[in-house]
C-alpha cells in the first residue's frame, strides 16, 4: 500500500517532532535564515506540527549536513519503520508525485521544479493537459494563475492536477508566510509561461512587477520558456514582434506559436504549441539536460572601438545582435559560454559570462584568457586597423592641414584561435561581404584556418547591421548551404543545432 500525504505528515510528526528538527537545525533563528521566512512563519509551523512541503528538501539538506539522515520526502528517520500495514518509502521512492488534490508536491532533490505561469486566453485550458504531462514525467509543478488566466480555468482544476496550491495573489499574507514570491521564483529550475498572452509578454518585456506572475519572472534566475497564444493579428502586430525580440535578446526561449484554425474563428500563427512539444523544449532547458552540457564555448560579438585620441574613436555598425543571440542559444543548451563583447547596447544574455572589451587588442587578450574552449565562434566585427600612437590628449584643430592618422594592422582573433596550440575542436567565423559572397567566404575560411564560416551579404540593399534578421550561407569543408532569411535568434538556433550535430555525429 502506498502512503497518502496525510499519513506521511502524521507519521512525520510522530517520529521526528518539529521541535526536534528545529533544535537539530540550530534553533528558530537558524530555521528562519534557512527558509528565508520571518519568526511568525516558524511559530505557525510549530503550531501546525509540520513544515510546508516546499521547505522539505532544504531542511533535508541542512539536516544531512549536520549528519542527521532522514527521508527527504517525509523528514522521518530512515531507520524507522512505517506504521503497520503500510509499505515503506523504498517500495515507493517518489510517493509524493501524486496528482490528486491535497496530495503533496514536495520533491526529491533530483526532481525538476517547474514554475508554470498560466496567463489569460482560451488556450489556458491546454495548460491543464500540460500540467498532467509534466506530472507524468515526475516533475514537481507549481502554478501561478494570473487574473486573466482565472477567467478561463479555475485554481481548483489547476490544483487538482498539480497536487499543490495554486498561487494567484502577490499580496497574500498566508502565501508570503509559507512561500514568499521571491522564493517561488528562486526555487524554480525552469519557468514556463504557457499560454503567454500578448499582454503578459508586453509586461515582462518592460520589467513590470505589478502582479505575482510578472514579479516572479523578474525575480527568477532560472531559464524561462514562453509559449505564446493569441489572435494571429495580435501575434503579427509590430508591438508584439518588438516585445518578442526584446525577450529573445535577453535569452528567453520561445516555443510556437503554431499555425492553424483559431478559437476566435481566424486562421494563422497564434495557437499554443502542443503540450508535448512544450515539454520537449522544456526538457532541454532543465539544468544538466542541454546537449552541450560540459562544453566550453567562446563567442566574440559586437564592434570594436579603436581610439583616435582621448575623445574620438573609429567604430563600425555592428550591433552585437547576432553574436549575443548565438551566446544565448548555446547557453540554453547547457554550454558554459564566455561572451567577449565590444561596446553594444544589447543586454547580456542569461547564464552567459560576459567580458566587456573596447579594442581589437582587448578582444584578443580576453579571448585568449577564455581558452581552452571546445568551440570558438568569432561573430565580432573587429576593426582591421587601429591608429598608431593614439594618445590620451584630444587632437586640436590647427590652422594647417587636418591631422594625418597612421594605421597599424590589428591582430586577427579568428586566425589566432584557429592556429592556437589549444585550438578548439570547432572554430567558426563570419564573413561580411559585399560581392561574390560565397567565393570570398570560401577563401576566407581557408586563409583564416577555421572550420566553418557563416557568410552574409552586407551590400547596400541588404540590411544586416543592427537588423533583427539575417540571411547566411554556411560554408564548411564539404561545401556551402543557404539558410533563407530568418531572425538572428533563429540563425543562432540553427547554428547551435548544426554544432550539436557535428559534435555528436562528426
Ligand atoms: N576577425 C577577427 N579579427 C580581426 C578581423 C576579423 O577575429 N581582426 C574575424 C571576424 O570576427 C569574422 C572573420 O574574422 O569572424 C571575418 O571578418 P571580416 O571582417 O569579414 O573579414 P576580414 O578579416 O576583415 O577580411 P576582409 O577585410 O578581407 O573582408
Amino acid at each position: 500500500m502506498k502512503y497518502t500525504v496525510s499519513q506521511l505528515v502524521k507519521y512525520d510528526c510522530k517520529t521526528m517532532k518539529i521541535d526536534d528538527i528545529i533544535e537539530q537545525l540550530g534553533g528558530a533563528a537558524a530555521v528562519q535564515t534557512l527558509l528565508g521566512v520571518g519568526p511568525s512563519a516558524v511559530s505557525n509551523y510549530r503550531l501546525r506540527g509540520a513544515f510546508p512541503e516546499y521547505a522539505r528538501v532544504r531542511i533535508w539538506q541542512a539536516l544531512k549536513a549536520r549528519g542527521v539522515h532522514v527521508n527527504p520526502e517525509t523528514l522521518t528517520d530512515l531507520h524507522d519503520q512505517p506504521p503497520s500495514g503500510e509499505s515503506n518509502s523504498a517500495s515507493n521512492p517518489n510517493p509524493l508525485n501524486q496528482t490528486a488534490i491535497g496530495q503533496s508536491n514536495a520533491r526529491h532533490p533530483d526532481t525538476p521544479q517547474i514554475l508554470l505561469i498560466i496567463s489569460g486566453g482560451i488556450a489556458a485550458y491546454k495548460a491543464l493537459e500540460l500540467i498532467r504531462r509534466m506530472k507524468d514525467k515526475g516533475w514537481a509543478v507549481r502554478v501561478i494563475l494570473t487574473k486573466g488566466g482565472s477567467q478561463f480555468i479555475t485554481p481548483l482544476s489547476v490544483s487538482a492536477l498539480s497536487g499543490d496550491k495554486t498561487y494567484t495573489d502577490l499580496f497574500s499574507l498566508t502565501d508570503e508566510a509559507e512561500m514568499g514570491h521571491i522564493r517561488l521564483a528562486r526555487d524554480a529550475d525552469l519557468v514556463i509561461i504557457a499560454p503567454a498572452s500578448a499582454n503578459m509578454m508586453a509586461r515582462i518585456s518592460h520589467g513590470m512587477a505589478d502582479d505575482l506572475a510578472s514579479t516572479a519572472v523578474l525575480a527568477t534566475g532560472a531559464p524561462i520558456l514562453i509559449a505564446p497564444a493569441m489572435n494571429p493579428f495580435m501575434w503579427a502586430n509590430p508591438a508584439t514582434k518588438a516585445n518578442t525580440a526584446v525577450l529573445k535578446s535577453r535569452g528567453i526561449a520561445f516555443i510556437g506559436p503554431d499555425s492553424g484554425d483559431m478559437a476566435c474563428g481566424e486562421d494563422g500563427a497564434g495557437r499554443l504549441a502542443e503540450p508535448m512539444a512544450i515539454i520537449a523544449e522544456a526538457e532541454k532547458m532543465l539544468p544538466g539536460k542541454g546537449q552541450l552540457q560540459g562544453k566550453r564555448v567562446l563567442v566574440t560579438s559586437g564592434p570594436t572601438h579603436e581610439p583616435i585620441d582621448g575623445v574620438r574613436y573609429i567604430a563600425n555598425k555592428s550591433s552585437g545582435k547576432q553574436g549575443h543571440a548565438i551566446a544565448a542559444a548555446l547557453a540554453r543548451e547547457g554550454a558554459k559560454v564566455t561572451l567577449v563583447s565590444g561596446p553594444v547596447t544589447e543586454p547580456p544574455p542569461a547564464s552567459v559570462q560576459v567580458v566587456a572589451v573596447t579594442t581589437a587588442q582587448d578582444m584578443l587578450d580576453a579571448s585568449l584568457a577564455a581558452m581552452p574552449a571546445d568551440i570558438a565562434i568569432c561573430a565580432a566585427a573587429v576593426a582591421d586597423w587601429s591608429v598608431d600612437g593614439a594618445g590620451a590628449s584630444k587632437l586640436k584643430k590647427t590652422d594647417g592641414a587636418p591631422p594625418q592618422l597612421n594605421f597599424k594592422e590589428n591582430p586577427d582573433i579568428l586566425a589566432t584561435i584557429s592556429s592556437h596550440q589549444q585550438r578548439p575542436q570547432l572554430v567558426i567565423g563570419f564573413a561580411a561581404e559585399t560581392d561574390d559572397v560565397i567565393a570570398y567566404a570560401k577563401a576566407k575560411r581557408a586563409r583564416k584556418g577555421c572550420d566553418w564560416i557563416l557568410a552574409n551579404d552586407v551590400g547596400q540593399d541588404q540590411p544586416v547591421f543592427g537588423a533583427d534578421e539575417n540571411e547566411v550561407h554556411l560554408i564548411t569543408a564539404s561545401g556551402a548551404s543557404h539558410w533563407p532569411r530568418m531572425s538572428k535568434h533563429d540563425v543562432a538556433k540553427s547554428l547551435t543545432d548544426a554544432i550539436i550535430k557535428e559534435l555528436t555525429h562528426g
